[in-house]
């Protein structure tokens, strides 16, 4: 599945139709499914369809013409001047005796739910005067909002914010970039041609039928020694500073991914856990000879960030590269020495790297994700809401996630599980972007039981189910 931009899906709505396939079809699909969404969440309450003169409207007053036929109670407001499929829409709609007020007079009232079919991917610039005051007084009404394909205004402000969204034929770049905005999320077919949502020139999403090949197989014969063994090197301990949980969540991490054997190149003094571990006990970074097929190396690392990376080069191994060992030396290193490795920075960590401010990074992950792999030569993972998985050319952005992963130590989780992965035989780009979405996946299990609050150690308990959803 490939992440569109509101523009590359235009294109892709123009090529069907040069193909012949008729747009009407199109609309009426997307009006259709979305009105199934809205039975979904919403049954049978009355609702308020605010539809724009566009196609995004036209969506909108199908939409209204199928609610009717269900039974529900509909309001309609739209903009004047439909030509083309929109208009047909509309006279469809007055076909069955609706009346459709002027866009002016629309008003709220209790107990609907807002459609919000003013704007699609048809936007050019940011609202302002008459529609940049309606989308902040859907915004104040309070009532629930199905935004049909993009909450209008994205991406730019103001824009509405939706309880849920119904994206069209494939997601677009503000739906996973502007998550917030969208509430959840929605992916409705509707009858585009395959071949031309084919786009490997686009970022993809990272979804579970790529993903689920990627699986590690365990045979039957399977040993400790055969399934992938990794070296977890970090921690600090000196001037009255202690980082010594962060190695050992990296273990439990490469564990719950499945890791056959874990050794732990620790400071002297970190405690012995995991019990499951192998434990070397070292006065400063060192690399003791480790019988492994992957390392993660700098997780607690503090001031001995760099020089637990620079060691653990010489067993040149596949690599992630975490938190204290994100260093531009130690990433043109690994290039120079052609050692395969993952960074897994956040966007102040990547901005480090980058030479840029963690807002800079922020605002655009794509470009900041790509910049950085290209300028690395190695695989990237920029950590945010969503998180992006770089690679030369190749871009992936995980959808799965949540703000309760926002806790010490997942990230440390995250750099084990993709150790394990590496360890287990898979490409960087491949153990990145499963590991993150797994890890993901696992954040959101827990945030369903539990909400917000959670344990980083919880989070790598929870790996095995989310591998287990995953192959299900
Ligand atoms: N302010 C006001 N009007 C605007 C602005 C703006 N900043 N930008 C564009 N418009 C107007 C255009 O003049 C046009 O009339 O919005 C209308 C187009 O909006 P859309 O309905 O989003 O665009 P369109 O290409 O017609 O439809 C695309 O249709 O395939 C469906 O829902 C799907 O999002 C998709 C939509």
């Amino acid at each position: 599945m490939r992440l569109f931009t509101p523009e590359a899906m235009r294109e892709a709505d123009r090529k069907a139709v040069e193909r012949g396939y008729p747009s009407l079809l199109l609309m009426e699909w997307a009006g259709m499914k979305a009105a199934k969404v809205y039975l979904e969440l919403f049954g049978k309450a009355p609702a308020l369809v605010l539809a724009g003169k566009g196609n995004n409207g036209g969506d909108g007053l199908v939409l209204a013409r199928h609610l009717l036929l269900e039974g529900v109670g509909v309001r309609v407001y739209a903009a004047e001047g439909q030509t083309g499929d929109a208009l047909l829409a509309l006279q469809a709609l007055l076909a069955h005796g609706v009346e459709v007020g002027p866009l002016e007079e629309a008003f709220f009232r209790e107990g609907e739910v807002v459609v919000d079919a003013l704007f699609g991917t048809g936007l050019k610039g940011p609202l302002s005067g008459f529609y940049a005051g309606l989308v902040e007084r859907v915004n104040r009404a309070g009532l629930p909002v199905l935004a049909l394909d993009l909450p209008s205004g994205l991406p730019y402000s103001p824009h509405v914010r939706a309880t849920a969204t119904v994206a069209f034929a494939a997601l677009k770049t503000p739906h996973l970039l502007q998550r917030e905005a969208c509430g959840k999320l929605y992916l409705a077919e509707i009858g585009l041609p395959k071949a031309i949502l084919e786009r490997e020139d686009l970022p993809e999403v990272a979804a579970p039928e790529a993903l689920r090949p990627l699986l590690p197989r365990r045979p039957l014969t399977a040993h400790k020694g055969s399934v992938g063994r990794v070296g977890v090197l970090g921690g600090y301990r000196g001037e009255g500073l202690r980082y010594a949980g962060a190695p050992l969540l990296a273990a439990l991490g490469a564990y719950r991914m499945g890791a056959g054997l874990v050794h732990l190149v620790v400071p002297e003094g970190t405690p012995l856990e995991p019990l499951e571990a192998v434990f070397h006990p070292v006065p400063h970074p060192a690399l003791p000879p480790l019988k492994v097929e992957a390392l993660a190396v700098g997780m607690g690392g503090g001031p001995w960030g760099k020089e637990w990376a620079l060691k653990a080069l010489e067993a040149r191994l596949p690599t992630v590269l975490d938190a204290d060992a994100l260093h531009p030396e130690v990433a043109e290193a690994y290039r120079k020495a052609g050692v395969p490795a993952v960074l897994t920075p956040h966007a102040g960590e990547a901005g480090r790297l980058l030479g840029a401010s963690p807002e800079e990074v922020a605002e655009d992950p794509l470009g900041a994700a790509r910049a950085l792999a290209e300028r690395t030569g190695l695989a990237v993972v920029l950590k945010g809401n969503p998180t992006v998985v770089a690679e030369g050319e190749r871009l992936s952005v995980n959808p799965t996630g949540n703000p309760a992963l926002a806790t010490g130590g997942t990230g440390d989780v995250l750099a084990g599980a993709i150790a394990a992965l590496l360890a287990a035989g898979l490409r960087p780009f491949d153990a990145a972007r499963l590991g993150v979405y797994l890890h993901g996946l696992a954040g959101d299990l827990l945030a369903e039981e539990k909400g917000v609050g959670l344990l980083a150690r919880e989070v790598a308990e929870a790996l095995p189910r989310a591998r287990k959803l995953l192959t299900e």
